[in-house]
């Protein structure tokens, strides 16, 4: 979009074009509201970032009703099923079998985010990328604005509401007075070393696994391309990982008894994550509404943020909906309080996950045998088979 054409006046203003801002922009959209989504970084980085893989049925759905699914029902691979791999051998979870045909999708979250681009780049509607500097002001006046630099050039944009949707690290929770927000909070003392390699997956489903040696998990993007992780410190650097030094730990990690293991293939995308457990209450501050990352992370052992920030944006794209068409603010004013009970029910999943499947440097050998126990029971109880199938496809989004 040219300089030129950046408005002075939106109804919504969206800080961050990841998944959540693109998403929010796009249902806004479809509903005929106004909205300048600003992303700080370049187009090319944001849709090159690689990130989430599971799709829960629900974002699946949403995607498809708000008709960007042409590529994700082209290349999406629907797993009905993922594996847990312990002592050696690999257990089988049928989780459409548990939860009524309930699924997820393997579709790289910089899949979603290219679909979005381009569904929003088929609009009028402003989306600019490379904007260093938004700030957001006056959100407890009635005329919030935000500034930016676009361009080289300084804008003042005035807006009804701003949607937060600029992950973590972004500014609009930062922008909070710190006494109208709680946090809560946990760090755990290591990380996910992730790589991209390309080769065909050796499994057609998902193996999460605990060893000796740590968590490690098996996933994919296509029928070329594997996507795994291996646990390592909070700080790993990953340039002291050469690829023998990352295959050969997977092997010894994921390799189970009937010869099952990863095929190798070269890597061509290697990075350290590390593992946090956020939430900030209320997701609402005037007339600022956090929505995914820049409200709540989870650890991605439940494979749940993306898909959080999907049902945050449904939620609040319905909400303003129902303030300009009805006049109702009362949606708005549920907005955190209903998207909180999804959030504190999927970090509770996520934490439990990671409980699990991680081997902490604190623990010793009674929680291992604690975990492997847990395994055990896990494999063996229909009842708690169910449990990790339905909090892993996910409900419904509203
Ligand atoms: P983000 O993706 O962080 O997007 C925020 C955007 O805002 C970014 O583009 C950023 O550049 C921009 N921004 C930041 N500050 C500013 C600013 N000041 N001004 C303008 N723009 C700004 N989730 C799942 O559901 N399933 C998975 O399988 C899964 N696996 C994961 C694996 C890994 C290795 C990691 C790291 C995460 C994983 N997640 C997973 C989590 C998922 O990637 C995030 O929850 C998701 O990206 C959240 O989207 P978001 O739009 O809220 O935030
Ligand atoms: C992924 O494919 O990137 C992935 C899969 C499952 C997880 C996290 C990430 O729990």
């Amino acid at each position: 979009m040219s300089a030129s054409s950046v408005p002075t006046r939106t109804q919504i203003a969206i800080v961050g074009g990841g998944p959540a801002g693109l998403m929010l922009g796009h249902l806004l959209s479809q509903r005929g509201i106004q909205s300048v989504i600003l992303e700080r970084r370049a187009a090319d980085h944001v849709i090159e970032r690689v990130r989430a893989g599971v799709l829960e049925q629900g974002t699946v759905d949403l995607l498809a009703s708000a008709g960007v699914d042409e590529r994700l029902r082209a290349l999406g691979m629907r797993h009905d099923g993922i594996y847990v791999a312990f002592s050696s051998v690999r257990h089988r979870i049928d989780m459409a079998a548990l939860t009524g045909g309930r699924a997820i999708t393997i579709y790289g979250q910089n899949e979603v985010v290219r679909d979005l681009i381009q569904a929003r780049q088929r609009t009028a509607e402003p989306l600019l990328f490379e904007v260093p500097d938004a700030a957001i002001h006056d959100l407890d006046t009635g005329h919030p604005r935000v500034t930016f630099t676009d361009d080289g050039r300084a804008r003042d944009l005035s807006c009804d509401f701003v949607a937060g949707c600029d992950g973590f690290h972004g500014i609009c929770r930062a922008s909070i007075p710190a006494d109208r927000l709680r946090t809560y909070e946990r760090t755990y003392p290591f990380g996910w070393l992730g790589i991209l390699a390309n080769a065909a997956p050796t499994s057609d489903e998902l193996v999460y696994s605990l060893h000796p040696q740590g968590f490690a998990l098996f996933s994919m993007r296509s029928a070329s391309v594997t996507r795994l992780y291996l646990q390592c410190a909070p700080d790993e650097d990953a340039d002291t990982w050469s690829d023998e030094r990352i295959w050969n730990e997977l092997d010894a990690r994921l390799t189970t008894e009937d010869g099952w293991h990863p095929a190798r293939g070269p890597i061509v995308q290697k990075g350290v994550t590390g593992m946090r457990s956020f939430v900030a209450e209320p997701m609402r501050y005037g007339a600022l509404f956090l929505a995914g990352d820049a409200a709540h992370i989870v650890p991605p052992t439940g494979a749940k943020g993306l898909n959080l920030a999907m049902a945050d944006v449904s939620r609040l794209a319905d909400a303003f909906d129902d303030y300009y068409r009805g006049g109702q603010s009362r949606s708005l004013e549920s907005y955190s309080d209903r998207g909180l009970r999804r959030v504190w029910r999927a970090q509770r999943f996520s934490w439990w996950m990671t409980s699990m499947l991680h081997r902490a440097p604190e623990q010793g050998e009674f929680d291992y045998r604690r975990q492997l126990a847990e395994l055990d029971y896990l494999v063996g109880s229909t009842a708690a088979m169910t449990s990790l199938a339905e909090n892993y496809v996910g409900t419904p989004i509203a």
